[in-house]
């Protein structure tokens, strides 16, 4: 087999190119190549320097995840960056694109590293439950600082070239375009001159900084391993000779990686991969050009849905039916935009560039010059078939029709117009331009190319998109009916809205069920008739407590939001026990945790079993993205696999639900779904 690195030559320095395809990961071909280069420079005097360079989109952007688990070939990425290091002539890492996990780490144990402005860098191994384990937890520190090391390490972003540049991580800034050249031209500057290695640098550091960072990144680093792993690690070593750091973060690399935190995030991180493929269609599908979207609606739904587009370039017609309606919804926009520049996420010229692609239109038939349109109207099947029926006699041909519902049939709006094969269901959640997670709804007669075209578009936009089917709240909102349903029976039972999602919360989930209800508000779905109170939750509507934005709801909030149990629930909770005559009993946490999650899991293997989603990943993938499940917990699907399905069976059982056919099965040949 050809070997991924190609050694070439420019004078007195020997060229070491890496041509792995996709991204460069330092697979064990690749470190093999890496390490006979590093060898045959030893060894030929002739050679005065190295350049470390990758072909392709990418500089190595790091180890292969895919090795994870499997016995280590030699070398290993630890080793062989010591060896690179170790050469005593100077080694300089060339890169584009991203320099990430392993990558930065081989670009750290290079002496130097030149890099075009374009170029990234960063640890993101903490993203996968694990530390940087080839030297980046002592390279770094000593690199560009204690204090950027943490941030990069526990965090995960990468940064800039430039800002790699201010932090002392890139030594001097290519030409874009020019890179090679660049980085040879450097190596000969430096040729002769004694090769500085970063292990030999000392640490500086306050040690005040390690509990101030873990006090300012206390919320953000919740019920997460690795985070916390890599503050300690980089504080216990902080004083310590390189050698000795760097077997502590050996022995903390394994440990992690052996976690069940580790396991689901990169679970989470392939089944994100694996959520874009279409099962069923060709990959080379010729895709619909979407040059302009129409979105009808300017609410809260349609403005955050344009948003997507207007900040990805794409220009946006966006349609209401009164003026009034329209210049709230625009000023919105503008309103949004203007606060992400506020907090310098944003340019001003990049507001008024987003801006500048929006029109916005009274006139329908304005729709009949966009390639994609999405309705993002009422929810009601008759407002939809209207609005679809209406589209069908302005939309060009060929142009794709979305619904934005969260629920209803996308093949019945379908029929109301004469080109089905056209007609899909775009799911985007609340705000619509910060969630990440799309569904995309394929109805029965939705044509391959839509479909494609559908999951194109949504990497433009920057979404996490997964495929369902047609089914009463598709994948998300379908899995969420029955833990909703449970929660409330719950509270009659003789449960508080506080113990409930309080074990939500300690699962890892951003909030409970009823804190969600009031965020979302009480009120959505209220069929706002005073007279008609059914349950609990039409009560609080009733009397005005909408959530969050009235200051009460199933909690009463302050002025700051903060939630604080209400006398007037509980009061509320106690008439409906009576009035119902519900048998009271002590509600337990194992009680809270079978009816509201492995009552989800349930849900999930009926939708797997009816083919409504693809794969058990991406049920996984829904979730995470769109409903804050914890990440380290992989998902609904993934979690059950490591409880157990007979596990999950058992409490089902114990509780008297229903078990669905598909995670019986499994449990009793003791499968999973996730392989
Ligand atoms: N190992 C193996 N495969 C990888 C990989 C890696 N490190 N990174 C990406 N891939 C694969 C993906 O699974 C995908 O495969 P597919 O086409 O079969 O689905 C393919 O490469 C392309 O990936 P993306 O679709 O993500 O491509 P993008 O262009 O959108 O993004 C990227 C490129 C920014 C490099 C992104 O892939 C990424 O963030 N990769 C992971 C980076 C990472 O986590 N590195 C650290 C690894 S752990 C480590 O280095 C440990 C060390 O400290 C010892």
């Amino acid at each position: 087999m050809t070997s991924p690195i190609t050694t070439t030559r420019q004078g007195d320095v020997l060229i070491l190119t890496s041509d792995n395809p996709p991204v460069n990961a330092l697979g064990a071909a690749v470190r093999q190549g890496l390490q006979a280069g590093i060898e045959e420079a030893k060894s030929d005097d002739s050679i005065k320097a190295v350049v470390i360079i990758c072909a392709g989109k990418t500089f190595f952007a790091g180890a292969d995840i895919t090795e994870f688990g499997k016995a280590m070939q030699e070398p290993s990425l630890p080793v062989l960056v010591d060896q690179i290091e170790a050469l005593d002539k100077p080694v300089i890492a060339a890169v584009h694109g991203t320099a990430l996990g392993g990558g930065c780490e081989v670009a750290l144990a290079s002496h130097y590293r030149i890099a075009v402005p374009s170029a990234k860098f960063g640890l993101p191994e903490v993203k996968l439950g694990i530390l940087p384990g080839a030297g980046g937890t002592q390279r770094m520190p000593r690199v560009a600082g204690v204090e950027a090391a943490l941030e990069m390490a526990t965090k995960g972003d990468p940064i800039s070239a430039e800002q790699a540049k201010a932090a002392g991580l890139v030594d001097r800034l290519a030409t874009e375009g020019n890179l090679l050249a660049d980085a040879v031209a450097f190596a000969q500057e430096v040729i002769g001159k004694p090769v500085s290695r970063s292990s030999e640098r000392p640490v500086t550091v306050d040690p005040a900084v390690f509990d101030a960072f873990r006090k300012a990144n206390g919320k953000r680093f919740r019920g997460l391993e690795a985070p916390a792993a890599i503050i300690d690690l980089i504080e216990q070593t902080a004083g310590k000779p390189y050698a000795e750091g760097v077997q502590a973060e050996r022995m903390g690399f394994m440990k992690l990686i052996m976690g069940t935190q580790s396991a689901a995030l990169r679970h989470i991180f392939f089944a994100e991969r694996k959520a874009t493929k279409i099962d069923g269609i060709a990959e080379d599908v010729q895709l619909r050009d979407i040059k302009r979207v129409g979105v009808i609606g300017a609410g809260t739904m349609g403005g955050g849905i344009s948003m997507n587009f207007l900040s990805a370039g794409v220009p946006v017609t966006i349609v209401e039916m009164a003026q009034e309606a329209l210049d709230r919804g625009t000023a919105t926009i503008r309103k949004n935009y203007e606060a992400t520049a506020a907090k310098g996420r944003m340019t001003a010229e990049q507001v008024e560039g987003a801006m500048g692609l929006l029109k916005p239109t009274l006139n329908f038939d304005d729709l009949a010059e966009c390639d994609l349109i999405i309705e993002a109207v009422y929810e009601s099947m008759d407002v939809k078939k209207d609005v679809f029926g209406r589209l069908d006699k302005i939309a060009r041909p060929g142009a794709i029709l979305a619904s934005n519902t969260s629920y209803l049939n996308i093949d019945e709006i379908a029929a109301a117009t004469s080109r089905p094969q056209d007609v899909l269901g775009l799911h985007f959640f609340s705000p619509a331009n910060v969630m990440k997670l799309l569904e995309i709804v394929r109805g029965a007669k939705t044509a391959d190319d839509v479909l494609a075209t559908a999951m194109a578009l949504s990497k433009k936009i920057k979404k996490v998109a997964v495929i369902a089917g047609v089914c009463y709240g598709f994948i998300g909102n379908r899995m969420l009916m029955p833990r909703q349903v449970e929660a409330n029976k719950m509270l009659l039972e003789g449960a508080t809205p506080e113990q409930i999602d309080k074990v939500h919360v300690a699962f890892g989930m951003p909030m409970g069920p009823f804190q969600m209800a009031d965020l979302a508000g009480v009120d959505i779905g209220w069929h706002r008739d005073p007279n008609r109170i059914e349950n609990i939750r039409d009560a609080l509507a009733a009397e005005g407590r909408w959530g969050q934005k009235k200051s009460a709801g199933f909690y009463d909030y302050d002025e700051k939001r903060t939630p604080s149990n209400s006398p007037r629930v509980t009061e509320l909770i106690a008439e409906w026990r009576e009035k119902l005559n519900v048998p009271q009993h002590e509600v337990t946490e194992e009680e809270i945790v079978v009816r509201t999650l492995y009552t989800m899991v349930n849900e999930g293997a009926l939708i797997l079993a009816e083919g409504m989603a693809q794969r058990a990943s991406d049920v996984d993938v829904v979730w995470v993205y769109g409903y804050g499940w914890p990440p380290y917990r992989g998902g609904p699907m993934f979690w059950a696999d490591t409880e157990g399905l007979k596990k999950i069976v058992d409490g089902l059982d114990k509780y008297g639900f229903e078990v669905a056919p598909l995670l019986r099965e499994k449990a009793e040949k003791g499968e999973k779904f996730n392989k």
